[in-house]
Formats: C-alpha cells, sequence, structure tokens
C-alpha cells in the first residue's frame, strides 16, 4: 500500500455552504489558486447544480487551476451529474463527487426508500458520472452511523460501477478514533474488490475529533483525507487540512505516511482564508491560530532562548510563519527582557537590566501583555530620570 495520503479540499463546498454569506466567483477562485500553490491534491470547487453563481465558480475555478484535480459534487441523481460534467468539462483534470446517504436513519427518514434502491441509485449514479470521466469519487454519507453489513455492500457495489475513490464520511462526527478506524478496517478486511479504488474519509468535527477520526482512517489504510483550511463546515466544520498535513509530517517517522503538502504556504493560506471568508481563528488554533508559536511562562521562554525544541515541535517556518513570539508577561523572566532588548537593537550599557526588570514587572502586573513600545517607554523615562 501506498504511502501518500491525497489531500482532498473541501473548503469551497464544505466549508463554503457552512459560511455566513455566499463567495463570490473572484474570491472563490482566488482561494482555489491558493490550495493549488498549497499543493492539494483535488480541490473540490462547488456544488454546480445547487445555483448559477456556483456552477459559473466551479468553471472558473476548473478553467484556471493546472496543478490540482478540480472536483464538484452532485447528489446520486443525473441533472446533478450532467450539471458538473459541463461545469468541470473545460479543467486540464476533473473529479465528479457523488453521494448518497447510507445510514437507516438517513435512508428511512431522509431518502423514504430500501437500502436496495438506494444501492441501485449509487450503482447508476457512479456509471452515469463515468460517462463524463474515469475519475469518479462517490460517498456514503452518513458512512459513520450505516450499518457495517451494508456500508460493506455499498462500497464493493461503487466499486464495480466504476467509482475510482469511496469516500467513508463520518457526517455528523459522531464516531471516536477507535471506531472509526474499526470500520476502515472491517471495509479493508471484507470488500474484496477494495484495492481497486482509493479509500476517502471526511470527518466532521461535532466532537472535536475529526483530525483523530482522519488519522485513525490512514493508518487502517484510507488514503485520501477530506478536508478544509481553519476547518472551517457543516456546524463545528471538518477535519481541518493544517492540523492533519502537520501531524503527518511531524510524526512521518513514526506513521511512515506523507501527503504533497507545501506546509510553508499553511500560515499564509489559512489567513486568505479567514479574511475572505470572514471567519477569524481562534488564538489557540493548533498550527495557525495567533498562539500557536507564541511562549508566555518564563520558564518556557527562557527554555525556548535556549534551544526552539524544548517546547516547539515543529518551526514556524515549517508552516510559513517567520518566527516564534515571546509574549512579555509578569511570568517572563529577565533572559528574555534582556534577548528582547537586544532584538530591538539596545546594547546592555543603554540600559540597567535591574531597573528595567523591575519597572517591567511592576507594569506587566498592571497590564498583562507588556509591549516591545512599553518596553521603549521604560527605557526612556529612566534615562529621563537620571
Ligand atoms: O459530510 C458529508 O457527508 C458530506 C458529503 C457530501 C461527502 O459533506
Ligand atoms: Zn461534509
Amino acid at each position: 500500500m501506498s504511502d501518500r495520503v491525497k489531500i482532498f479540499d473541501t473548503t469551497l463546498r464544505d466549508g463554503e455552504q457552512a459560511l455566513p454569506a455566499s463567495l463570490s466567483v473572484k474570491e472563490k477562485l482566488q482561494i482555489a489558486l491558493a490550495l493549488e500553490r498549497l499543493g492539494v491534491d483535488i480541490i473540490e470547487a462547488g456544488f454546480p447544480v445547487s445555483s448559477p453563481g456556483d456552477f459559473k465558480s466551479v468553471q472558473a475555478i476548473a478553467r484556471e487551476v493546472k496543478n490540482s484535480v478540480v472536483c464538484g459534487l452532485s447528489r446520486a441523481v443525473a441533472g446533478d451529474i450532467d450539471a458538473c460534467g459541463e461545469s468541470l468539462k473545460v479543467a486540464e483534470r476533473f473529479r465528479i463527487h457523488t453521494f448518497i446517504a447510507t445510514s437507516e436513519i438517513h435512508v428511512g427518514a431522509k431518502l423514504r426508500k430500501s437500502q436496495d434502491e438506494v444501492l441501485d441509485m449509487a450503482v447508476q449514479a457512479v456509471k452515469h458520472a463515468r460517462r463524463y470521466t474515469d475519475d469518479v469519487e462517490f460517498s456514503c454519507e452518513d458512512a459513520g452511523r450505516t450499518d457495517i453489513d451494508y456500508l460493506c455492500r455499498m462500497v464493493e457495489a461503487a466499486i464495480k460501477a466504476g467509482a475510482s475513490t469511496v469516500n467513508i464520511p463520518d457526517t455528523v462526527g459522531y464516531t471516536i478514533p477507535t471506531e472509526f478506524g474499526q470500520i476502515i478496517h472491517t471495509l479493508f478486511n471484507r470488500v474484496p474488490n477494495i484495492d481497486q479504488a482509493v479509500i476517502s474519509v471526511h470527518c466532521h468535527n461535532d466532537l472535536g475529533l475529526a483530525v483523530a477520526n482522519s488519522l485513525a482512517a490512514v493508518q487502517n489504510g484510507a488514503r485520501q483525507v477530506e478536508c478544509t483550511i481553519n476547518g472551517i463546515g457543516e456546524r463545528a466544520g471538518n477535519c481541518s487540512l493544517e492540523e492533519i498535513a502537520m501531524v503527518l509530517k511531524t510524526r512521518e517517522n513514526l506513521l511512515g505516511l506523507n501527503t504533497g503538502i507545501n506546509s510553508q504556504e499553511i500560515s499564509r493560506t489559512s489567513k486568505l482564508v479567514s479574511q475572505i471568508c470572514n471567519m477569524p481563528v481562534q488564538a489557540n488554533k493548533a498550527i495557525v491560530g495567533a498562539n500557536a508559536f507564541s511562549h508566555s511562562s518564563g520558564i518556557h521562554q527562557d527554555g525556548v532562548l535556549k534551544s526552539m525544541n524544548t517546547y516547539e515541535i515543529m518551526t514556524p517556518e515549517s508552516v510559513g510563519i517567520s518566527k516564534n513570539n515571546l509574549n512579555l508577561t509578569s511570568r517572563s523572566g529577565r533572559h528574555v527582557i534582556k534577548h528582547r532588548m537586544h532584538e530591538l537593537g539596545y546594547k546592555d550599557e543603554d540600559y540597567d537590566l535591574d531597573t528595567l526588570y523591575a519597572a517591567f514587572l511592576r507594569l506587566a502586573d498592571k497590564k498583562g501583555q507588556v509591549f516591545d513600545y512599553d518596553l521603549e517607554a521604560l527605557v526612556f523615562f529612566d534615562q529621563q530620570k537620571q
């Protein structure tokens, strides 16, 4: 089995569908080009049948993007698939992604069909999509809550009908990692033609487990992860691209897996998506949050000044951030103040460290975080007194 995990980005589809305001064609194109630069294997550009605007965006992205496969989503109905085929045909390489729900609750309450009818719809949809391209992905919506015997039958039938990728979504973010990993493991053990397709996963984050579930899946043989920048998406969002990519990169020695992501583009892409989508990133968000490479405690600051890897498991440069940040607070030690003064261009003889540090602590106790201009002001006022 290959050790390469494909990254399928759905920021423009699953991510966009959860935004307060939809994006313009230009904004989507700008994000798509950033995703291409980031090294995403497949860009899910939208759901072409859903609106004329989405159709146009998918078409514009299909026309401009050259180094990633461009994908469109469709329900398992001919009209949706035709809209995908039409909007994508200008692309260098494209994929049609068709889906239908497979869990008892969705099949019974939402689709109001029998399992056999749904299986037949899936097979017909995959065959119909194959008229446009060999690159067809089929998703079993709500696979995480689907009866495993039915899921095995569905995956086998989709592959037989011509799906080259079969996606196993945890649509409602309900599973836990051991359970989700076991689902993937069972598929590999029980579906006879499974080696004819790439098994993909698409995990939602309702319990905060989307990245952990995706990781469990790749450890059990899945070789495509569907994810979004900053983890945006329906409800609590999707598996975050930057997190799964950096898990695989940082722990490559343990996991033996890799992606095509150019990690140095991560920070820039995250900021672009956050700004265009008007979705702020929480400060303590792994990899891309403002505090992800900030150190506040004096012990930690002293450690990283002596050797970065005391408290950093990856370098800020590896995700495109120029350097880490030492927050100056009442927990900061003299060593850090001296280091910051040096960075600001002061020589040891320009100020008295004992006096400055005492003044710094008084200010930090009142103010919380002390900024560079505060330090400079403390030095200035001390000089004035002399
Ligand atoms: O969450 C989900 O199941 C989806 C499918 C359309 C893949 O977004
Ligand atoms: Zn989804």
